[in-house]
């Protein structure tokens, strides 16, 4: 049952969105930590901003933020495309960069770098009952939808590297779409029944979920995704965002602008109130729109030029770190850097609890 995360720390603001119960302390001064991630499966687009980037923006000042690339994870449905992984994993940092995530408070964590990812997910796989993945939902429903070649073993076992994921880094607090809650429930289990079993090394991380949730595509979809050519991209210059403005779905039953058109469930208006600050245009265009007193056009071409104005000081961003690569690199090599030293840390404090490989154990 979703309830809202107590902050057990003086100087956190209560949690916005929905949340679930979370258990862990944090020494005082100290910031919880937050652990996220995204798939390097292509360059990110406007769904991927309303969904998660726009939410990790507010939490980078008041928490210590790892946002992971999940490269492994992305081998999952990629294996067969690597080459697209790789080159996904600089997109994303430029994405990333170009919204505004600063390297200087948040770790980018590429996951392959971190092996320790690797080490904690097989281990923590012997304290996981299978039912947990057999139950899990969100697994079911991509397993359900994989032609059967691409069933492997590494892809069904991928909400346990997503737990080992957030245990790594010992995170308090999740940020997430609807969709992931199960990995986090079940990160929870995990968290609670190692603990249990070898002493309290793992808080028990709460889940936050964003405010704006999901964006539709422009084709109307429930959902934004490049297997299904309805994206805006972030990286899209402002020819194309007119172009595929242009093309959006309206209400599909007003075949001429004089007559009465439904607002709700339209993409146009659903894009107008999440990327067009003026509330008064959008207002206006609305009432209009259901009297039958403004053509698409209009309401399209006003949309496309407040999305080009939201997305034009990220295009000039991005070009800016484009241009110094080496910049870039180091940005991915000082966010593994930092989430190599709490890896080991924590690998240490995993190894000693469960007395395997450990160098602080003896063998007398
Ligand atoms: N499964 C997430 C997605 O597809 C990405 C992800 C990987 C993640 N590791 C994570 C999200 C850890 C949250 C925490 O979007």
């Amino acid at each position: 049952m979703a309830t809202t995360v107590n902050h057990p720390h003086p100087n956190l603001p209560p949690s916005r969105g929905k949340g679930t119960q979370a258990h862990f302390d944090v020494l005082p001064g100290a910031k919880p930590r937050i652990l996220t991630g995204i798939r390097p499966t292509g360059a990110l687009h406007l769904g991927h901003y309303v969904g998660a980037l726009k939410n990790w923006l507010d939490l980078q000042d008041t928490y210590e933020c790892y946002f992971l690339i999940a490269d492994y994870q992305a081998l999952g449905d990629h294996f067969d495309d690597i080459e697209l992984i790789r080159e996904s994993v600089l997109d994303v940092t430029l994405d990333w960069l170009a919204v505004g995530l600063d390297p200087e408070k948040s770790a980018f964590v590429v996951q392959s770098y971190v092996p320790e990812h690797a080490e904690l997910t097989m281990l923590l796989s012997f304290v996981t009952p299978l039912g947990m993945l057999e139950r899990n939902p969100t697994l079911k429903s991509e397993i359900d939808s994989l032609p059967v070649e691409s069933r492997t073993v590494g892809f069904y076992n991928y909400p346990m590297s997503q737990v080992a994921d957030i245990l790594l880094p010992r995170a308090h607090l999740v940020p997430v779409g609807e969709d992931q809650a199960p990995h986090i429930e079940m990160t929870r289990e995990v968290a609670r029944k190692f603990n249990r079993m070898f002493g309290r090394v793992f808080p028990e991380p709460g889940t936050l979920i964003g405010d704006v949730g999901r964006l539709v595509g422009t084709d109307g979809d429930a959902k934004m995704s490049k297997s299904k050519g309805n994206t805006i991209m972030l990286s899209d210059d402002a020819d194309t965002v007119n172009q595929k403005v242009r093309g959006m779905f309206t209400d599909p039953n007003r075949i001429r602008a004089d007559i009465p058109g439904r607002v709700e469930g339209n993409p146009v208006f659903e894009y107008h109130d999440a990327f067009n600050p003026d509330v008064g245009q959008v207002d206006e265009f609305k009432d209009r729109y259901r009297k039958g007193k403004v053509g698409d056009v209009e309401v399209k071409r006003a949309l496309a030029s407040a999305l080009n104005e939201f997305l034009e000081p990220m295009r000039e961003r991005r070009e800016r770190y484009k241009a110094d690569m080496p910049y870039v690199e180091e940005v991915l090599m000082d966010g593994v850097r930092r989430g190599r030293t709490i890896a080991e840390e924590t690998m240490t404090r995993v190894r000693d609890a469960m007395r395997i490989s450990s160098y602080t154990s003896s063998w007398s």
